[in-house]
């Protein structure tokens, strides 16, 4: 029964990642399932939480020093591509001036994941908004 069990969850596991990589890049599963800059940050500089139009949610942390961005860190509870696109924009971000930091665009994020699926389009765009959010968070202070 045991055996049987795990069979059928080795099959599953194979299914799923067919079904992934037929649908998303090998970069955008790379970052998805080895995601960089999660978590947050003590005393962010900037902060922001925004959910998307399809209910989930993108939370930044930003560590800014002489106008530029120094630490960046990120949470979501959506998708595998929000979460890749997460890592994606905060990596960006990391080292700009804010203002060229304003300037990362979803499409660019799409770039570096080698596209999405036409459904997973509004994820890079959460990404953007929530760091175009936090970094308006840092210069209302
Ligand atoms: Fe909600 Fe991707 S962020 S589906």
């Amino acid at each position: 029964m045991t055996e049987e069990f795990d069979d059928l969850i080795t099959e599953l596991e194979a299914t799923i990642q067919k079904e992934e990589k037929e649908l998303y890049s090998e970069r955008t599963l790379e970052e998805a399932y080895n995601p960089k800059n999660v978590g947050v940050l003590e005393d962010p500089d900037g902060y922001a939480r925004i959910t998307g139009p399809c209910g989930d949610t993108m939370q930044i942390h930003l560590k800014i020093a002489d106008a530029k961005i120094v630490d960046c860190k990120f949470i979501t509870d959506g998708c595998g591509p929000s979460t890749a696109s997460g890592s994606a924009v905060t990596e960006m971000a990391k080292g700009k001036t804010i203002e060229d930091a304003l300037r990362i665009e979803a499409k660019a994020i799409l770039a570096v994941l080698d596209g999405l699926p036409e459904e997973s389009i509004h994820c890079p765009v959460l990404a953007v908004n929530t760091l175009r959010a936090a970094i308006a968070d840092y210069k209302a202070k």
